[in-house]
């Protein structure tokens, strides 16, 4: 097993990665997390309260129940619809209301065993509960194993936009099997994979040349280069949350290198499956790179190689590809709603090189939508 630590003063908690811990083991090996709660007149129930989707409920369910099953547990389940819908007020309020009505105490801990949007909603719904209780992540998709489930950031959608009610609510431990990412379409699979490229370019020139070698193995789920890109990109994610984690230093800042770009291109999508939050922020990566060549602060050649690890890997490289028929303003307005606007500006991550990303905060929206409408039409 392979454990990495976020140190967090009196929040620390361990990444375990094993193959098979969850598919396999998982009663062992999620054993010292499973705080069992007892229904009002029952001496004898060990259920543990795990928070699923309908797709991770049904591939999950049956070995997770033996396994629970066989130790002296039993699994108490709630299922939500797959996709964004479910960070809402409404599922919200449900899973609290079920959670309290199961007499979950601030020392039990909820299994939130999905991809993001389980472990946004789970991790928020654990932050509120009585001012706090633990959970536990159990990420199912690329995308949730490499980032939404270590660091703390929870939050559910409203009206007003995606993730801007919300908590930083550490888990008190997170539970990685690669072997639950046979079963994810490889269309989810590459969209995890724009997440790893981007510890690569943001912080980690020798990963990101590691992953043009080796990329072609992580997609098609090769143990020891997957393991390794898992393990990589996560030890990148646990340093700069520990240095900072509620994102006021502008360090992990640096987590968000192609989202300003990839938000904006989610929004004039409609947060759809057109276009995946992966694949957003992978031409955005691109955008971002070619931005940063535009100001004179990047190379040419790097931009190019940052484009072509974002191609090569079957992800959207090219901003005039995606179908989108909108102005640059249109898409620098979507950025307008970005909750990490400042007083009027928004600070935007660029590249100095590869694995050299930097916060700037002199990025004018209008220069941005000049330079998107002239990649909206370029060949
Ligand atoms: N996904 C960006 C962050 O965790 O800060």
């Amino acid at each position: 097993m392979d454990v990495i630590p976020v140190s967090l003063a009196g929040r620390s908690y361990d990444v375990m990665i094993e193959r098979g811990c969850v598919l396999e083991s998982f009663a062992a090996s999620a054993g010292d997390y499973l705080t069992s709660y007892r229904t009002t007149g029952q001496t004898e129930a060990r259920k543990v309260p795990i928070v699923a989707d309908t797709n991770t409920h049904r591939i999950f369910k049956t070995a997770i129940e033996q396994s629970l099953d066989s130790n002296g547990f039993c699994a108490d389940w709630f299922v939500v619809e797959p996709g964004e819908g479910a960070k809402s007020w409404a599922v919200l309020e449900q899973l609290t209301d079920w959670l309290l009505e199961l007499g979950i105490t601030r020392s039990d801990n909820v299994i939130a065993l999905g991809g993001g949007v389980v472990g946004d909603l789970t991790g928020f719904a654990c932050a509120v509960l009585k001012r706090g209780c633990g959970f536990v992540q159990i990420p199912t998709t690329l995308l949730a194993q490499v980032d939404s489930s270590v660091g703390g950031k929870t939050a559910i959608n409203t009206r007003a936009g995606k993730n801007l009610i919300g908590a930083f609510h550490q888990p008190v431990a997170v539970l990685i099997d690669p072997l639950v990412l046979d079963t994810l379409p490889d269309r989810e699979m590459r969209a995890g994979y724009a997440e790893v490229i981007k510890y690569g370019l943001l912080g980690d020139a020798a990963f990101f040349n590691w992953l043009a070698e080796n990329g072609t193995d992580v997609l098609a789920r090769e143990p020891s280069t997957l393991a390794h890109a898992i393990a990589t990109s996560i030890r990148a994610k646990a340093a700069i949350v520990a240095e900072d984690e509620r994102e006021t230093t502008g360090v992990r800042a640096l987590l968000n290198l192609g989202h300003t770009f990839g938000h904006a291109l989610e929004a004039e999508t409609g947060f759809s499956d057109r276009l995946l939050h992966g694949e957003a922020v992978a031409t955005g990566m691109v955008l971002a790179a070619h931005y940063s060549a535009r100001r004179g602060e990047l190379s040419q050649s790097d931009a190019e190689r940052a484009r072509q690890a974002i191609a090569a890997a079957g992800l959207p490289a090219e901003l005039a590809k995606l179908g989108i028929t909108c102005s640059g303003t249109a898409l620098a307005d979507h950025m307008r709603h970005d909750k990490k606007m400042e007083g009027g500006t928004l600070p935007f991550l660029l590249l100095k090189s590869i694995g050299q990303a930097y916060l700037a905060r002199d990025v004018e929206l209008s220069d941005i939508a000049e330079f998107l409408d002239a990649q909206l039409v370029k060949q």
